[in-house]
């Protein structure tokens, strides 16, 4: 089975990942390949952030590894908290305070659409690939649930009735962007494997 790592310090999206790859890739945390700083992501685009989070890794150990950058983006909102996601109530903003800010923000707002997107940058053998999940769906007025990580408590997909934060990881990943993202992953590694 191919070996990679997975270029991030997020428990819950390394859990994620492997519910959708296991029996398909070894995924290795950062943490397992010895790696425990963290990585920065400066720039204002997703893909740029994910680039250079794999270039990064790739430079350090010279193995194939990949990392991805996700967004939430609120149509009322132009697109904010979008890339800005991690440090939406500022630089030192926890996920309680980054929620509290967009749901204040949201408060009164009739536009209640909302995606989340990923990007992912593959670097395989030295080269990059990159792969984009998005889902979409709106922001709840209340918070709901405690399953899940980041905004999951306030964002609804499409086709539910539960908030991400209602939901195991499972239910998650039938709608999540960053499952979407990495199912992609899976089948362009299928289709290098048979080449
Ligand atoms: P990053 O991709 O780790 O930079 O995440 C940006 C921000 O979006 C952070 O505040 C995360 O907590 C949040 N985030 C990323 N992925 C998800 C998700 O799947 N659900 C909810 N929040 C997320």
């Amino acid at each position: 089975m191919l070996e990679i790592i997975f270029a991030t310090n997020n428990a819950h999206k390394v859990q994620e990942i492997r519910n959708r790859t296991e029996g398909f890739l070894k995924v290795i945390s950062l943490k397992e390949a010895g790696i425990h700083e963290t990585i920065p992501e400066p720039f204002n685009t997703l893909k740029e952030n994910a680039s250079a989070k794999s270039k990064f890794i790739y430079k350090r150990l010279h193995k194939n590894c990949f990392s991805e950058d996700t967004g939430l983006f609120v149509e009322a909102l132009d697109g904010e908290p979008g890339v800005h996601s991690a440090r939406y109530a500022g630089d030192d903003a926890n996920d309680s305070a980054n929620v509290e800010k967009l749901i204040h923000k949201m408060f009164g707002k009739e536009n209640r659409k909302a995606s989340f997107i990923t990007i992912i940058s593959l670097m395989l053998e030295g080269k990059e690939y990159f792969f984009e999940g998005r889902c979409t769906g709106h922001i709840v007025e209340i918070a709901n649930g405690d399953m899940g990580f980041g905004y999951d408590p306030v964002f609804m997909p499409d086709g539910s009735n539960k908030t991400f934060g209602e939901m195991n990881m499972d239910e998650k990943n039938e709608f999540s962007h960053r499952r979407k993202a990495v199912d992609q992953l899976l089948s362009f590694l299928e289709k290098e494997k048979d080449e």
